[in-house]
Formats: structure tokens, sequence, C-alpha cells
């Protein structure tokens, strides 16, 4: 009788430990599917072949260049080649150069990285898509230098102490955290003003970018009946961020990373709909 308890306390017992790890991401885990899918790294950091398409074989390598009036930034080599990429930084390092924008010698990383959201990214995301970095292939591929044809702040602002998890459980939350800090959606759909990002307008859309498919216009994401996506369906909204599809079905331009967020969990897609939802609606900017 005694035995038969001790055998059952310890078969939940091995039963709880297999759903928890079943359930669990290893680090390694986690920040491959932050890098790989709605932070899309890759879509700035991997360099890309004729016609557009990403280089075989050269993933984070760099080398891709932003020409543009204010900088001619060139993205950098985050593999873990050590004479060309990220490999003799150390984790710290890494992390740092990610989330504050400053490299192991002290200078400062320009953009178009986006730094005021990636200031927020949590702890154990942040060391997640460190760990992952460094389990990816070194490629030694030497990238030309940035200019940045204005002055770049001394920093992105006070050091970086602690960022906590943000609760999935929260969805407007969690999905605020997946558009903001992980996938800079935000960053592109929210107008500039002299140079600085107009907050007050999130999600309004109006940013231009320019390249070999013209100029695509960054799309109104709040939930203006008209101007916005609140006539559209949660699966419109999914299906525009995962297959580059518009509501009419016309096909859209990049440089909105679609690839990468065709492979976004559905439910972090739930989170950013719930999210986009409760943005104040606005107007179409001009
Ligand atoms: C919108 C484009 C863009 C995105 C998205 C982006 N980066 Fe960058 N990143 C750049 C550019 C451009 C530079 C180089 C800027 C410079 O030369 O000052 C850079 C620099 C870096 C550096 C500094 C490396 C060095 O040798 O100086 C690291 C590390 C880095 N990025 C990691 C990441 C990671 C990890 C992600 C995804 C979570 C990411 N970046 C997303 C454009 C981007
Ligand atoms: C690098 C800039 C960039 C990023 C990052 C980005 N977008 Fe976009 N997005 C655009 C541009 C530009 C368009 C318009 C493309 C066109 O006109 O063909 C667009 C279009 C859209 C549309 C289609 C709207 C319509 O009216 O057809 C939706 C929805 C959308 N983005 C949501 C998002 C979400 C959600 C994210 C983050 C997961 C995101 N975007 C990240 C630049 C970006």
């Amino acid at each position: 009788m005694h035995y038969r308890n001790v055998h059952l306390a310890l078969a939940a017992a091995l039963l709880a430990l297999g759903a928890a790890s079943a359930a669990a991401e290893t680090p390694v885990e986690r920040g491959r599917y932050l890098v790989e899918t709605i932070g899309g790294c890759g879509n700035c950091h991997t360099p890309r072949g004729p016609g557009g398409a990403f280089a075989a074989g050269k993933d984070l390598a760099g080398g891709f260049v932003f020409d543009e009036k204010p900088f001619r930034a060139v993205a950098s080599n985050i593999t873990p080649d050590k004479e060309t990429g990220i490999g003799n930084w150390t984790d710290a390092q890494i992390a740092k150069a990610i989330r504050e924008g400053i490299r192991p010698d002290g200078s400062l990383i320009g953009p178009p990285m986006p730094f005021e959201l990636y200031r927020r990214l949590s702890d154990s995301d942040l060391m997640a898509i460190v760990a992952y970095l460094r389990t990816v292939a070194p490629v030694g591929n030497k990238v030309q230098k940035s200019v940045y044809r204005i002055p770049l702040p001394p920093a992105y602002g006070p050091p970086v102490a602690s960022v906590p998890d943000v609760p999935r459980a929260d969805k407007v939350k969690y999905g605020e955290y997946l558009a903001g800090p992980v996938g800079h959606c935000t960053e592109c759909h929210t107008p500039m003003v002299d140079g600085r990002r107009d907050w007050s307008r999130l999600g309004q859309g109006g940013e231009k970018f320019e390249g070999p498919w013209g100029i695509a216009v960054s799309r109104n994401l709040t939930p203006h009946p008209e101007d916005g996506l609140g006539k559209w369906t949660d699966a419109e909204i999914k299906r525009a961020i995962t297959q580059g599809v518009s509501k009419n079905g016309a096909k859209l331009f990049p440089p909105m990373g679609y690839s990468f967020y065709a492979k976004v969990k559905d439910e972090d897609l739930d989170a950013i709909v719930a999210y986009l939802r409760s943005l104040k609606p606005l107007p179409r900017a001009n």
C-alpha cells in the first residue's frame, strides 16, 4: 500500500516534469524564434543577391546598405566569425550592443537599427537572442564602415539595468511588446517629424520607403474605420503580416519582412492584433 503511493507520487512528479519541459523552450530555441520570425534581424543583417533574394549560406553576415540622405549605413556581420563578425565579443558585450547600441570599444551603433525600441527588450529575451547568435554558422564577410552625415547622440539613454518579462496572459500588453520592442512594427508605422518619431501618432503610418520596388508608404495600423484597420477581420490583418497581402488582395511591397513574420506563432499574431485594435484611431497621415 505504502509502496504504491510512493510510485504514484513519483509517476505524477515525472509527468509534471515531462509537461514542463515540453512547454518550456530553451534560451537558444527562444532566441532562434525571436531572431528568425518576429524580430526579423535578418531582414537587415542578411545580405541579398541579385533580384533582392537573401544570399544563400550568409545568414546574418551583414553588408546590406541603407543609402539615405542622413546616412549610408551598412548592416554589421553579427555571425560568430572572429575576424569579421562578433565572435570575440562576450555575451554581455553583445547584449549591450543590441539593447543600448554601444560596442565594446564604446562607439555608438547608428540607425536604422531600432534602439529606441530595443531598449525595452526583456533581460531573458535579450540573453536568449545572444545565446542563439552564438550558435549561428560563422561567415567571414568584412563589411564597409557606415557613414553618418547627421550627428549621433552620445548614447540612446542611460544604461539599462534590468527589464522584466511582459506577462503573455495580458494579450494587449504582450502584443505591444511584440509589435514594439521585438518586432519594431511601430518604428516603421509611426511618422517621423524633424528626425524624431512622433509617438503621439503611434501606428498612423505615412513613412516612405524607397527601393527597387519604387516607393512604399507604411500603412495606418490604427482601428480608424476608413483609413486604418477598423473594418478588417483578424484573419485579414494576420494575412497582411504573414503573407504580404492587403485586404483587397493586392500584394504588399518590402521592406516589411513578411517572410520572417510568416513563421510567427498564431498566439503571438493574436496578441499583435489585440494590441493594434487597442490603438487610438487616427485618420490617414498626409
Ligand atoms: C532596420 C534594420 C536593422 C534591424 C531590424 C536590426 N539591425 Fe542590427 N544593425 C543594423 C545596422 C545598419 C547596423 C550597423 C550600424 C552602424 O554601423 O553603426 C547594426 C548593428 C548591429 C550590431 C553591432 C555589430 C557591430 O559589429 O558593430 C549588432 C550586435 C546588431 N546590429 C544586432 C542585431 C540584432 C540581434 C537584431 C535583431 C534583434 C538587429 N540587429 C536588428 C540594422 C538593423
Ligand atoms: C521596415 C518597415 C516595416 C516594418 C518593420 C513593418 N512594416 Fe508593416 N508595412 C510597411 C510598409 C512600407 C507597408 C506598405 C507596403 C505597400 O504599400 O505595399 C506595410 C504594410 C502593412 C500592413 C498592410 C496594411 C494595408 O493597408 O494593406 C499591415 C497590416 C502591417 N504593415 C502591419 C505590420 C506589423 C503588425 C508589423 C510588425 C509585426 C509591421 N507591419 C512591420 C513597413 C513596415
